[in-house]
């Protein structure tokens, strides 16, 4: 992220100190996580020491200090889903991506967390994809519902190479 738009995020929001959270979100949906040179810039800019950044980074889970995939898959292994097999369906996450909750796969197309609770518990197993529901998963559906999101990549770079 360069300098500049750093810049144009701060005075977004006037550089007020008190618009942090917003500015960090801002930063996290474009680079899919916060990297070190942008909050160094980010804290320089508006005069916060870098500890009080890091904390506010590291408080809440919607922001992640490494790389983020491309794409999301946020899997409930609450005790409604668990019961139902919900660790089934992350080791076959495991399987095809072969990455683990917190991990990243290394063409940083998918990232793979858990979560306790996805507020669906009815329709569990429940795995979320870049915010979208999949209900009643289980290990057979994982690979066609992965491949939608892989090929959405291939079409996207597809239509970009012919640009
Ligand atoms: S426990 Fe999985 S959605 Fe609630």
């Amino acid at each position: 992220m360069t300098h500049s738009e750093i810049e144009a995020i701060t005075e977004r929001y006037e550089n007020r100190e008190s618009a942090i959270l917003s500015m960090l979100q801002d930063i996290q949906a474009k680079e899919k996580y916060l990297p070190q040179e942008a909050l160094e810039r980010l804290g320089e800019k508006l005069g916060i020491p870098m500890n009080k950044i890091y904390r506010i980074a590291t408080f809440y889970r919607a922001f992640s200090l490494t790389p983020k995939g491309q794409h999301e898959v946020c899997v409930c292994i609450g005790t409604a889903c668990h019961v139902r097999g919900a660790q089934r369906v992350v080791d076959q996450i495991n399987l095809e991506l072969g990455i683990r909750p917190g991990e990243t796969t290394k063409d940083r197309n998918f990232t793979l967390e858990t979560v306790n609770c996805l507020g669906v518990c009815a329709a569990g197993p429940v795995a979320a994809i870049d915010g979208q529901y999949f209900g009643k998963m289980s290990p057979a559906k994982v690979g066609g519902t992965l491949k939608k999101f892989r090929s959405d990549k291939k079409k996207k770079e597809g239509a970009n190479g012919k640009a």
